[in-house]
Formats: structure tokens, C-alpha cells, sequence
């Protein structure tokens, strides 16, 4: 199954994951396959002199024609995944086309929400299991398990707390996503990873610092899951910081010299 019919989703992998839309009813957490996220989409935080860099995506077809000094560990692209009521759906279209400034192309693609877990205390059905065994009580990883559409059993213990750990993966959903097309006149391609960081550092526009943005998602990245840290926004934070750490080092020593 993937979505139904009439269903309006909405994939954010930048801002909208802590910056929802107008008007969403649902927020999953999640991933979609086959695209890279990459720090290379000029945008309007910054002047418009001086635009700063948000995230965009790019897709398995693009990507193999670029060459970038981070590998892409993982085509999986973690985000959050936000349901539009109908009645809404052309209001929100119309907002994100003006917030984004239309500098985006739009694909549909599988969303697949992340799996959970569920703990369960007792069997599901009696009689409780006979033998306690104390200690063994969490046994179980869960697992990641995908691709079932429905519950699967993953670990049954003898245990007077957890029973059995049941892990539920919801089909795939259709989902709208924005990426970027090399002929998008925002989308920059590949970039020095040093030379972005610093010029995120000194953005700031309208929409508030390039530098909030990137730690913001980075944060909101790893909230999601315990698997849905991105290693190329990590390792620009990681660079920021590392930049700012120098710049105070340099003003101390301007100040005491
Ligand atoms: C986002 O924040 O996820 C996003 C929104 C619109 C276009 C591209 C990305």
C-alpha cells in the first residue's frame, strides 16, 4: 500500500521538522530512500547580498554525478512527515512555495515511518509464563525490521516484567518532497565543507541565523530516532563550532595583547 488516494503528505527534512507547517493534523517521524541531504541550497537567510545555506535534497539519479568530499553513509534521509487535511492543501502549497521562494522542484516518494516498539507486560494470551527468570527482563533489541506492514513478534523472555517486545512498522506512505535539481537557480552543487561552514557563520536575514538553522536541525535530527543523526549536518556544526572556538581564542588574545 503506499498512501491513499485524495491523502496529502508532506516530507520536511530542513525547518519544517521543528517549524511545522500551517494547518498539519499528523507528525510522524520517519525516512524516505534514495536521496542525499546536503547543505547546498542558497536561501534567504542572509541578505538578499548575501544569501545564506539551507538543506536540499538530491536525488540517487543526480548524486551519481557529483563528486563530494562526504561520502553519502547512508541514502536514507531522516525527517518528519506531516499530514495536510484536505481543506488546507492548497493554502499549504501555497505558503511553502513562498516561503521557499520557489527554488525547489517537487518529487512524490515512499515515506516509511519509523518502526516502534511496544513492551508488553503479560502474554497475550494466558496462562502467564511459569518460570520467572529474574534479570532477563529487557532481552531484545527490536530490531529495525522493516518492511512488514504489520506487527511481528521479536522476542518473547520469562520474565515477571516485559513478556514480549512487539514491533509495528505502518506501511509506506506517498509523500511530496522538494529537492534539488542542478537547474534550480539556488541549488549550488558541491561545496568546500570549511568554506560553508564559515559563510553559514556569518548569515543572518529575515528569517533569523543560517548558524540557528543548522544547529536547530541537527538537534531536531537526533531527537527523531536513535538513528537519525546525518553525519554531513554534524560534521558542519562540528566546524562551526571548531571556527567559533578560534575566533574566541583570537579576540583573547587581541584583548590581553
Ligand atoms: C524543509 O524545511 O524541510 C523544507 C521545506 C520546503 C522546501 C524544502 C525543505
Amino acid at each position: 500500500e503506499f498512501g491513499q488516494k485524495d491523502e496529502f503528505w508532506l516530507f520536511g527534512y530542513g525547518s519544517l521538522i521543528w517549524k511545522p507547517p500551517p494547518h498539519y493534523d499528523q507528525r510522524v517521524p520517519g525516512y524516505i530512500e534514495g536521496y542525499v541531504r546536503r547543505f547546498w541550497q542558497v536561501h534567504h537567510r542572509g541578505t538578499p547580498s548575501a544569501p545564506g545555506r539551507v538543506a536540499t535534497l538530491i536525488d540517487h539519479a543526480h548524486w551519481s554525478t557529483l563528486t563530494d568530499v562526504h561520502h553519502a553513509s547512508s541514502e536514507r534521509v531522516w525527517g518528519a512527515a506531516y499530514h495536510i487535511p484536505s481543506s488546507h492543501v492548497a493554502e499549504v502549497r501555497e505558503y511553502l512555495d513562498i516561503r521557499e521562494i520557489n527554488g525547489y522542484s517537487i518529487q512524490f516518494t515512499p515515506f516509511h515511518p519509523a518502526p516502534f516498539t511496544t513492551s508488553i507486560s503479560s502474554p497475550p494470551t494466558s496462562p502467564p509464563p511459569s518460570t520467572p527468570v529474574p534479570g532477563i527482563g529487557e532481552a531484545g533489541t527490536g530490531g529495525s525490521g522493516l518492511g512488514g506492514g504489520h506487527r511481528s513478534m521479536r522476542s518473547i523472555t520469562a520474565s515477571t516484567t516485559i513478556f514480549a517486545k512487539l514491533e509495528t512498522q505502518v506501511p509506506p506512505i506517498k509523500c511530496l518532497v522538494y529537492i534539488g535539481l542542478p537547474e534550480n537557480p539556488q541549488f549550488l552543487g558541491p561545496q568546500d565543507p570549511d568554506g560553508l561552514a564559515r559563510h553559514i557563520l556569518k548569515s543572518r536575514g529575515p528569517s533569523g541565523e543560517n548558524r540557528e538553522y543548522l544547529f536547530l536541525l541537527e538537534k531536531s535530527l537526533l531527537e527523531l530516532s536513535k538513528d537519525s543523526g546525518d553525519d554531513h549536518v554534524s560534521d558542519l556544526v562540528r566546524r562551526c563550532r571548531e571556527i567559533e572556538a578560534e575566533e574566541a581564542t583570537t579576540k583573547g588574545e587581541d584583548l590581553s595583547g
